[in-house]
């Protein structure tokens, strides 16, 4: 199910969030406008933009139809992650190529391989998300 939520309410869902995981699709080798807008509005006013995204934990994730699994786009993530000033994680990667084999026609994960990918990269990024709130406290 979509849910609506307005740009305040994210940003108050991103501060009180322990990480943030972006599963972005790719466009033209590169992020998707739409998704990178929302990004950009929840940057602004600029003074928000350490208390929403500094030392924020963050991974990115992606699928596409293609045969890169977005890897492109998520390369494309790196400099605006940087410049947020999030903890990106780099311990893992996951790239879903030939979504279209990999999901069901209910959009469910089909895929016993990519479920195993995606459980390894979670854990792993929860692990990050333990290592980074015990070195804040
Ligand atoms: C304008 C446009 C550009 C795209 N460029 C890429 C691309 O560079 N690499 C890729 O793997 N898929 C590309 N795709 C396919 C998308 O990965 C695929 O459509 C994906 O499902 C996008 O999600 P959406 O439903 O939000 O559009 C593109 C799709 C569109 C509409």
């Amino acid at each position: 199910m979509t849910k609506l939520i307005g740009i305040s309410a994210l940003k108050e869902a991103i501060v009180a969030s322990d990480g943030l995981l972006l599963a972005t699709p790719e466009y033209n080798n590169s992020i998707p406008g739409v998704f990178k807008n929302a990004i950009d509005w929840l940057s602004r006013p600029p003074a928000d933009i350490g208390r929403v995204f500094g030392g924020k934990p963050v991974a990115v994730l992606g699928a596409s139809p293609g045969g890169f699994g977005t890897v492109l786009s998520q390369n494309a993530w790196l400099p605006v992650l940087r410049t947020l000033g999030t903890a990106p994680w780099h311990g893992g990667r996951l790239l879903v190529s030939r979504a279209g084999s990999v999901f069901d026609e209910a959009g469910r994960l089909a895929s016993d391989t990519t479920n195993e990918q995606l459980r390894q990269f979670i854990e792993g990024f929860i692990a990050f998300v333990r290592r980074v709130r015990d070195l804040e406290s």
